[in-house]
């Protein structure tokens, strides 16, 4: 899209916190973008309440609502009420990554000095890490995939070009950043993952600059724990990176903090939390919103360009947190939308200050 266009945004509440998340983010979008971005937003069923409304998770027109838009915000699908459903509200996550080619899933996990008390782990120094969690493949969509009552079958598969892809794209970002990615993986054991080693030497020559080491997963969920400081880009498998990214989260104190880009070569971006639906904590405004909020703040920079606002919105939850506004996950007292109104303030004030200096 143009600077001068209004920004498509295809919004998938979903389920369980779902909503109440969204509406937490969408209130944010809308004061960061005051005069200065403008957008519209497409608001269709997806998931649990999907199958209620239209009979299936992922109705033709959603997906052709994501397809026609320049970024997709969806907040969590799935819940109890479904769980036996003859398909899942799951089905249609895994439909919409597929159908929009969304093959890697970037999830940052970072720790400011300020709140690294949160953390239930004695940190040595600041966090700054990213997982680059391929989406698309591997045992989430292998073939022979089968179940009877005497046996199961899953396929861990990944062909040469569908690991080549993503890690271009983790090595392209280290060069942004400190320079170091670990491909995470099972190569003592899975075939798998000895043609990950083979593809991702491959691209780690093309990128000189940038250091390269591999770790096996077993190892990796450990030194998660032990020394969170000495990872920059991890570059892992489907499911790998989906246990791990839950793993990384916890490290800041909550699952709720976490956002993602799920992002091809072309069309629409995917913004969403890592975490599910929460359907524990659902209608209690006790969900934490920030994964959602900072989902809105990487849509801003990564498909908009709007690096300054999604710094707003960035700068807003760290100094919220900072001041020990937090909800319950986080061991505060604080309501969903009392948090959501704090980090509002924060950008309404700066906006004042702003406006002050320059008068
Ligand atoms: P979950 O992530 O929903 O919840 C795990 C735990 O973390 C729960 O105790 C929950 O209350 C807490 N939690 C999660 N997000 C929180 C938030 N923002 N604030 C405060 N606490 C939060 O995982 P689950 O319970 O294993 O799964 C529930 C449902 O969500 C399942 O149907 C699952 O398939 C689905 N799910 C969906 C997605 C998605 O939509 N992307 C991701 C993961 C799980
Ligand atoms: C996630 C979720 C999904 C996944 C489920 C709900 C299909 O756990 O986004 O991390 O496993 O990818
Ligand atoms: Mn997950």
């Amino acid at each position: 899209m143009t600077t001068t266009s209004v920004a498509q945004i295809a919004v998938l509440a979903g389920d369980g916190v779902g909503p109440e998340i969204m509406t937490a983010a969408l209130t944010v979008l809308k004061t960061v973008s005051q005069d200065q971005f403008q957008y519209q937003l497409q608001a269709v069923p997806f998931g649990g309440i999907a199958i209620d409304q239209c009979g299936e998770p992922l109705p033709a027109t959603t997906l052709a609502t994501c397809q026609a838009s320049d970024a997709v915000l969806l907040a969590a699908v799935g819940g109890p009420k479904w769980d036996q459903a003859p398909q899942r509200p799951e089905a249609g996550l895994l439909a919409l990554r597929q159908a929009l080619n969304l093959f890697a899933n970037i999830r940052p996990t970072r720790i400011t000095e300020a709140n690294q008390h949160y953390s239930p782990l004695k940190l040595a120094a600041p966090v700054d890490f990213v997982i680059f969690r391929e989406l698309t493949s591997g045992i989430y969509f292998g073939q022979p995939r089968t179940f009877s009552s005497e046996m199961a079958v899953d396929t861990m598969r990944y062909q040469r070009e569908e690991i080549a892809r993503i890690a271009r794209l983790a090595f392209q970002f280290a060069t942004t950043r400190s320079q170091h990615v670990t491909l995470v993986d099972k190569a003592n054991v899975l075939a798998s993952s000895r043609l990950w080693r083979q593809v991702v030497a491959a691209i780690a020559a093309e990128f000189p600059a940038v250091t390269y080491d591999t770790k096996y997963v077993d190892a990796t969920a450990m030194q998660l724990i032990a020394h969170p400081e000495q990872f920059d880009v991890i570059l892992t498998a489907n499911l790998f990176g989906d246990i791990l990214s839950d793993e990384a989260a916890e490290i800041t104190g909550s699952l709720g903090t976490i956002p993602s880009i799920s992002q091809g070569n072309q069309g629409p971006a995917l913004y969403e939390p890592i975490h599910g639906s929460a359907p524990d904590i659902a209608g209690q405004s006790r969900a934490n919103p920030i994964a959602m909020i900072r989902s809105v703040a990487l849509m801003l920079a990564h498909s908009f360009k709007r690096t300054d606002l999604a710094n707003k919105i960035t700068t807003a939850i760290d100094a919220v947190m900072a001041a020990g506004i937090a909800t319950p996950d986080l061991g505060g007292s604080a309501t969903t939308t009392a948090v959501t109104a704090a980090i509002i303030n924060h950008i309404q004030e700066s906006r004042e200050v702003y406006a002050t200096d320059h008068v």
